[in-house]
């Protein structure tokens, strides 16, 4: 079995997207060992208590300089791959280094643009509508301490529309997203990727 922990701090549409890539059997032999949430009130506590999967709740306020050696204790040598599914908190120290290239967060753009630091939610969406970018997406890279900045694994594409607010926008990629997490994480767990520097190697 491949074993996965999903790190979540908000409403967990991506982290449905897997459970439910689980019971259609689209991820054959995955099993999410562990939703950890750096929020208590995150609706994706919910999602995964509806799914029986195991949850933990590290809350950022409280645990601001050790967050991720918290989350290092309870995954260590327990899972094979770490998703990032809207976690908000920056990995870092140990968790990074043990867990090398076994880290992979969405992102809602076309990286590198509209990503780092203070880009997140909507914010990521007005600014690719603000630049008048004719196409924008969603990225699955691989973690690193800088914020948006590991290797690339997969990216899904998204035509941006005259009329689009950022709400539409949003509510559009974030469909092409709920694709592209559950196809990196079979990528992972069929042990079809290999990293070369900057570049994710997809095994036919
Ligand atoms: C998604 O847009 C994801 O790309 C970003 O945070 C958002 C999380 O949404 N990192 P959800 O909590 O999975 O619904």
């Amino acid at each position: 079995m491949f074993k996965v922990a999903v790190l979540v701090s908000g409403g967990g549409s991506n982290l449905q997207s897997i459970i439910d890539s689980i019971s259609t059997g689209y991820l054959k032999d995955v099993s999410i060992e562990y939703v950890i949430s750096d929020k208590g009130d995150a609706f994706a506590l919910e999602r995964a208590k509806n799914a029986g999967i195991k949850t933990l709740v590290i809350e950022r306020n409280a645990h601001k300089q050790t967050l991720s050696e918290e989350i290092y204790k309870v995954l260590k040598g327990n899972v094979d791959l770490i998703v990032l599914a809207g976690f908000l908190s920056i990995i870092k120290g140990t968790l990074l280094e043990e867990f090398k290239n076994k880290i992979i967060n969405i992102h809602p753009s076309l990286i590198p643009s509209f990503c780092g630091k203070g880009m997140y939610g909507l914010k990521v969406h007005e600014a690719a509508i603000n630049y008048g970018v004719k196409v924008s997406g969603c990225t699955v890279h691989l973690v690193e301490e800088d914020t948006d900045a590991g290797a690339i694994v997969l990216q899904r594409t998204v035509e941006v529309l005259a009329e689009d607010t950022k709400e539409t926008l949003q509510k559009r990629i974030l469909v092409e997203e709920h694709k592209a997490l559950p196809e990196a994480i079979k990528l992972f767990s069929e042990n079809k990727i290999s990293v070369a520097g900057r570049h994710v190697i997809v095994k036919e």
